[in-house]
């Protein structure tokens, strides 16, 4: 994609990765627009970046989803790009009461949303790109949280058939494949060993000034490169201390 003079969709953009590819985005001469639940957070973007657009949504409700469409539709129908960023992390077990309604919420968030996203804003006649946020977790689980892999998994499917999907429309799919970086996914602390957000975004944008559909880094990277027997090998030692 050319990296300037987009108009850009970026969900959850005002935390973490997704504030990471913001602001960058900002940088790089591009209109953004930010939605997200929080308003504290977006206030806080808006406050830095006063030329970012934000919008409070929750993209676990359908109906959420529709009326942003609509109101890309009607105040920013010349948006080329959707960046499917906002994502959330449960740990959990099954000895939880809790687990098939956190799991409900899970599969909302980072599987009914970017679906639905996708499918909406691929009729827009301005889209030109959609950047699907996945995970190196897609390709080798973690069983501390077994549903956010499996929706990550999922989401790493539909990427590839999204990209056939839409190849005719002339709209191109990127998919980025962060590792564990330390943000909030998950809870306050629980990244805090990983590498900052910051040396992911250098990977991505060099990626995609490059043309790369599918952007990955460190771990990743590796997973996305790894036979079945190394698949198998890093899941055994990635789930044995837990
Ligand atoms: N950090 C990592 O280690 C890592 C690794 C691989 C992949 N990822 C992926 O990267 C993406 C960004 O995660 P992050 O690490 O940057 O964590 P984060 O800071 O918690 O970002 C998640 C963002 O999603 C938004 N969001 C969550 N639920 C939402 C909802 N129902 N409606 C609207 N927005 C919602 C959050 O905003 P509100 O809470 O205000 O709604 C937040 O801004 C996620 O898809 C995650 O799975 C992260």
């Amino acid at each position: 994609m050319n990296i300037h003079l987009n108009k850009i969709l970026i969900t959850g953009g005002a935390t973490g990765i997704g504030l990471g590819l913001s602001t960058r985005f900002v940088s790089e001469n591009n209109q953004v627009i930010v939605c997200g639940r929080r308003t504290d957070a977006l206030n806080d973007l808006k406050d830095k970046h006063p030329a970012v657009v934000t919008r409070q949504c929750d993209l676990s409700v359908e109906q959420e989803r529709i009326g942003l469409y609509g109101w890309i539709c009607a105040e920013h129908p010349d948006l080329g790009v959707l960046v499917n960023n906002a994502g959330i992390q449960q740990h959990m077990s099954l000895a939880d009461d809790d687990f098939y309604t956190r799991a409900k919420e899970e599969m909302s968030v980072n599987i009914d949303a970017p679906l639905h996203l996708a499918v909406l804003f691929a009729g827009l006649p301005a889209l030109k790109t959609i950047i699907n946020v996945t995970s190196g977790l897609a390709f080798v689980p973690m069983v501390k949280a077994p549903v956010y892999c499996a929706t990550k998994a999922f989401f790493h499917s539909f990427t590839l058939t999204l990209r056939e999907m839409v190849r005719g429309r002339g709209i191109e799919v990127i998919e980025l494949i962060p590792p564990a970086l330390n943000t909030d996914l998950g809870g306050k602390g629980l990244h805090d060993y990983a590498p900052p957000v910051s040396d992911f975004i250098e990977t991505v944008f060099a990626g995609l000034r490059e043309g790369k559909p599918e952007i990955s880094f460190g771990f990743s990277e590796a997973m996305t490169k790894a036979g079945p027997d190394e698949l198998r090998q890093t899941f055994v030692r990635m789930n044995q201390a837990r």
